[in-house]
């Protein structure tokens, strides 16, 4: 029986759910204990993830579409992105097939915090790893944990769909060459003063510059963007450093495939945005968030401060479409978890 929570009612927060999948990785293999029921975790004071943040992470979503079968988005790019995170941060990768299998016995232990369709919540699936044996020099850790846990999530942005305002970040969330294009925990760590300040200020986020030049749009704390210009091209960042955003690769394809639209992917320069006629903010948790003003040091660079935009919403019913099954998806797209 589904759990009584007030499915419309909540938003991007934590609650606890019954099971979480877990795996060690120890003496160069990993070992599979399952799901369990402890939501807690003990290590060593001195856990490689505790003193050198060696760790990262995945986010994806279950849903419960209109026929009401239980499916996921695209878990094998989560699974994809996760096995460079870790390559990158000197982890032991956890095998790609694995990891979805282990998406979908989570989200079947967890069945009943799967929010019914029409709700406009989803259960928010969260695959994570980190160095778990202590480490005091600065080396990667030899023992690994791999978990997966789920909480049900409403809209990231307070007021869903409602136009946001960023601002431009004088603060950087990732180095030329550094870790911005893994999904990395220290890069949040990183950006939490950031969000801070920009909270502080009255922004929803911070659009972060690239860091070499400052002269180019990178993508927000947990999103990338995507603009459309006059002729309603969609146009999306090109960056070394920034996430490779999901959602984003598939509003591409959904511009292109459904929606008969010309797409881009390049450099912007930030003198560009007032060019714009839309931008939004794109990934798992945002969704796809119109951005309705874009603060520049004082001065606004201003969008749509009443709705999402025409090609943003067309953007947003195809891919939630697909998502719960209103729609036909590409082949590939639907992991189904419980017919
Ligand atoms: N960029 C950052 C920094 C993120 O944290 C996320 C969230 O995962 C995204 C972009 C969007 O990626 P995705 O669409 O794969 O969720
Ligand atoms: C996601 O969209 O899954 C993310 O990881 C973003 C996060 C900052 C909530």
């Amino acid at each position: 029986m589904k759990k009584d929570i007030e499915w419309t009612k909540i938003g991007f927060s934590y609650i606890k759910t019954d099971k979480r999948f877990v795996s060690n990785y120890k003496d160069g293999s990993w070992h599979d204990l399952g799901l369990i029921d402890d939501d807690k975790i003990i290590l060593n004071e001195s856990a490689g993830v505790l003193q050198y943040a060696q760790t990262c992470f995945e986010g994806l979503k279950a849903y419960t579409t209109v026929d009401n079968k239980i499916v996921c988005f695209r878990p094998d790019l989560n699974a994809e992105r996760m096995y460079d995170s870790c390559t990158y941060l000197e982890m032991p990768p956890y095998d790609k097939d694995k990891f979805v299998e282990a998406i979908v016995k989570t989200v079947e232990g967890n069945i009943d915090y799967v929010p019914p369709y029409g709700t406009g919540a989803t259960l928010y699936i969260r695959p994570y790893m980190f160095g778990s044996n202590p480490v005091i020099g600065v080396k990667p850790a030899d023992e690994y944990q791999f978990r997966i846990f789920t909480t049900p999530v409403g809209p990231y942005f307070k007021g869903g769909a409602k136009p946001i305002v960023i601002r431009i970040s004088d603060f950087d969330r990732a180095a030329p060459k550094g870790t911005g294009h893994i999904k990395a925990g220290l890069n949040y760590a990183m950006s939490l003063h950031a969000i801070v300040d920009a909270h502080n200020k009255g922004y929803a986020e911070n659009m972060y510059l690239d860091p070499a030049t400052r002269t180019k749009v990178e993508e927000t704390g947990g999103a990338n963007f995507i603009f459309v210009d006059k002729n309603n091209t969609v146009i999306t960042p090109k960056s070394t450093s920034i996430l490779p955003s999901i959602t984003r690769r598939s509003l591409l394809y959904v511009a292109e495939h459904y929606l008969n639209l010309k797409v881009e992917t390049r450099e912007i320069f930030k003198e560009e945005l007032k060019d714009f006629k839309e931008c939004a903010l794109c990934g798992t948790a945002a969704v796809l968030s119109p951005v309705g003003k874009i603060n520049d040091h004082g001065e606004d660079i201003t969008y749509n401060m009443d709705s999402m935009g025409e090609i943003t919403k067309k953007l947003y019913d195809t891919l939630i479409g697909i998502q719960l099954g209103t729609i036909e998806a590409p082949k590939g797209w639907i992991k189904v978890i419980k017919e």
